[in-house]
C-alpha cells in the first residue's frame, strides 16, 4: 500500500537530498538574495496587498523572508496543497475543473523546482507563497482558490511534520544500516579479548564483541526514540487554518488519509502553534550525537600509537600538510565535534518556544534552521559511521597484550578466594598485596609461581591459573548481559529481533 495514495513518496530514497545537493543550495540562495537587492518592491506581497498602503521595506522583506531555507520543504508543501485541493473539491468548495488545474499546475511546478528552473523570490517571503503565486501565474483564478479554508499557519505546521516524518524514515534506514554493521562486527569479534576500562584505567578483560554490543544498545535506544517521535508527530494540523478552524465544510479525514497522517490534531490553537515535535527531534539528535561522540572518542584514542587497538581505513582519514607520518582520524573527530551544534539547535528551539503565547507567532519561523541543521547533522553522522564502523581493522594482538598488562584478572583472583571461603573484603586485601608485589617486580598475576601466590594466601591451589587467564575471566561471565563469547553471541541473536521490531518501515 503506497503511503501517499496517488502521491509520490515525498522523500527521495537513499541519500538524504540536502547533503547531496548542498552546493546547489548555496548558489541558489545567493541568487535569491541578489534578486531581493535589485528588485523593486512596488509589486510585493500582492497576497495581502489590499490592506496595505505602502510596500514592505526592502530590508524588512529580506529580514522576514524564509524562502532561502524553507524551500527545502517544497515537496511537502506541494503534497499538502494537492491533498487540500482534492478535499475542497470533494467537499464541494471548489469545482472538479479547478481541482484538476490545481493538480496539474502543482505537478509542473514540482518538475520545474526539481529541474532547477523555478524562480524563487524573496519578495514572496516563503516556500508557501512562492508556490502559490507561481500556481496562480500558471493557471489563473483556480490558483487563487487553493488557499480557501487554509492559512499558512496550518500549512507550515503540516509541511514541517511531513518533512520531519520523511527525515525520521530516512534516518531510520541509516540507523538500521549502522546497527546491522555493528552486529556483524560484534559477531566477528565475540572471542576477541581486550581490556575493559573504568576511569580509563584497565579494569577487567572483556570481549570486543561485548564492547560493540554496548554501542549497539545505545544506538538502538536512539532509534527507538526516533520511532516514538515519529509516531507522535504523525498528526495533521491542516484544517486548523489561522488558529480557530474554518467555516468551510472541510473534511479533515480526507486530507488526513491522503497525506498518510495517523490522526488529525484535536485542537486548532495547539495545531498551529506547537513545535514540540521539532524539539523532540533535536533532543533525539543531541542524545544520539552524544552517543556517537563517545564511540568517536574511543576510536580516536584506540587509533593512537599509544593504544593501537584499531586502524581506520585511509578513506576515512586525512594526512598532515607538514608532518609526513600523520594519519588523522578526521571522521570520528568531526562527528565528536558535531555534538556542539546538535546541542545548540536543541537549546535554540527550547528557547524559541518558551513563553510564546498561543497561537502562531512569527517567532516560529525561527524553528526551521536549527531543525534542518539537526536533520542534516544526524543524517551525515549516521551515514559516516554506517560506512566506517564495519570497515575498521581490529588489532587483536594489541588488544590481547593490553589486556594482559594492568592486572585485569585481579577481581577474578579475589572471587576465587571467596569461593575458597574467604570474605570478599579479606580476599580484596590479599589480592591488593599480590598486585603491589607484581608492580614492584614487573610481574602479572598469571606470571607468578604457585609458591609466590601461596605466600599471599594458603587457600590458593594449582587451579588458580584457570581463573587468572583472560579466557577464563571472560568465559566465567556467561549470564545475560555478561561479556562471555557465548553470552555475546546469544545477545546478538536477540538483538536482531529487537532491531527488526524497532525499525520504522517506510
Ligand atoms: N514562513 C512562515 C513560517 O515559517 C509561514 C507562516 C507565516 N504565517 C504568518 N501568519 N505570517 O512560520
Amino acid at each position: 500500500m503506497p503511503r501517499y495514495d496517488n502521491f509520490q513518496l515525498i522523500a527521495r530514497r537513499g541519500v538524504w537530498p540536502e547533503i547531496a545537493a548542498s552546493r546547489d543550495f548555496d548558489s541558489v540562495d545567493r541568487q535569491i538574495m541578489s534578486q531581493s537587492d535589485s528588485s523593486s518592491t512596488s509589486d510585493t506581497n500582492t497576497l495581502w496587498g489590499g490592506r496595505f498602503s505602502e510596500s514592505t521595506d526592502q530590508f524588512v522583506q529580506a529580514f522576514t523572508a524564509s524562502v532561502t531555507f524553507d524551500k527545502r520543504m517544497y515537496r511537502q508543501d506541494i503534497a499538502g496543497s494537492r491533498a487540500h485541493a482534492t478535499m475542497l473539491m470533494k467537499s464541494g468548495v471548489i469545482t472538479e475543473q479547478d481541482c484538476e488545474s490545481i493538480q496539474s499546475g502543482l505537478n509542473s511546478i514540482e518538475k520545474e523546482i526539481e529541474a532547477g528552473q523555478f524562480q524563487w523570490s524573496v519578495a514572496l517571503e516563503d516556500v508557501h507563497m512562492n508556490i502559490e503565486s507561481a500556481l496562480t501565474a500558471k493557471i489563473g483564478d483556480a490558483g487563487k482558490r487553493l488557499h480557501t479554508g487554509r492559512s499558512r499557519n496550518d500549512q507550515v505546521a503540516t509541511d514541517i511534520r511531513l518533512y520531519l516524518r520523511d527525515a525520521c524514515d530516512v534516518a531510520s534506514s541509516e540507523f538500521r544500516r549502522l546497527l546491522e554493521g555493528l552486529l556483524i562486527l560484534a559477531e566477528t569479534h565475540s572471542n576477541t579479548i581486550m581490556p575493559g576500562f573504568t576511569h580509563l584505567q584497565t579494569a577487567q578483560p572483556v570481549t570486543f564483541g561485548h564492547h560493540v554490543m554496548a554501542w549497539f544498545e545505545m544506538l538502538l535506544r536512539d532509534l527507538d526514540r526516533l520511532a516514538d517521535t515519529r509516531r507522535r508527530l504523525n498528526s495533521m494540523p491542516l484544517g486548523a487554518a489561522a488558529l480557530a478552524g474554518t467555516s468551510y465544510p472541510i473534511q479533515r479525514e480526507i486530507t488526513r488519509e491522503l497525506l498518510g497522517f495517523d490522526t488529525v490534531c484535536e485542537n486548532s490553537l495547539d495545531a498551529v502553534s506547537d513545535r514540540d515535535f521539532a524539539i523532540e527531534f533535536c533532543s533525539n539528535t543531541a542524545i544520539c550525537l552524544m552517543h556517537l561522540s563517545r564511540i568517536a572518542e574511543e576510536l580516536v584514542l584506540w587509533m593512537s600509537a599509544q593504544f593501537r587497538f584499531v586502524e581506520l581505513p585511509d578513506r576515512f582519514c586525512t594526512g598532515s600538510s607538514i608532518m609526513p607520518q600523520k594519519k588523522n582520524p578526521d571522521v570520528p573527530e568531526l562527528v565528536r565535534g558535531k555534538t556542539g551544534r546538535a546541542n545548540g539547535n536543541l537549546i535554540a528551539l527550547l528557547t524559541l518556544m518558551k513563553s510564546q503565547p498561543l497561537a502562531y507567532n512569527k517567532d516560529n519561523q525561527e524553528d526551521k534552521e536549527p531543525l534542518f541543521d539537526s536533520v542534516d547533522t544526524l543524517m551525515g553522522c549516521l551515514r559516516a559511521f554506517a560506512d566506517m564502523l564495519p570497515a575498521i581493522e581490529v588489532r587483536k594482538e594489541e588488544m590481547l597484550a593490553a589486556a594482559k598488562s594492568g592486572f585485569s584478572t585481579a577481581t577474578d583472583l579475589a572471587d576465587y578466594l571467596v569461593r575458597k571461603g574467604l570474605a570478599f573484603r579479606d580476599a580484596h586485601e590479599v589480592v591488593g598485596a599480590a598486585v603491589a608485589y607484581g608492580l614492584a617486580n614487573e610481574l602479572d598475576l598469571s606470571d607468578m609461581s604457585l609458591e609466590v601466590l601461596q605466600g599471599f594466601s594458603s587457600d590458593i591451589d594449582e587451579d588458580v591459573f584457570d581463573v587468572l587467564t583472560l579466557e577464563g575471566s571472560v568465559t566465567a561471565r556467561s549470564h545475560i548481559g555478561g561479556t562471555a563469547p557465548e553470552a555475546v553471541r546469544a545477545a546478538i541473536v536477540r538483538a536482531k529481533g529487537r532491531l527488526a521490531a524497532t525499525y520504522i518501515p517506510s
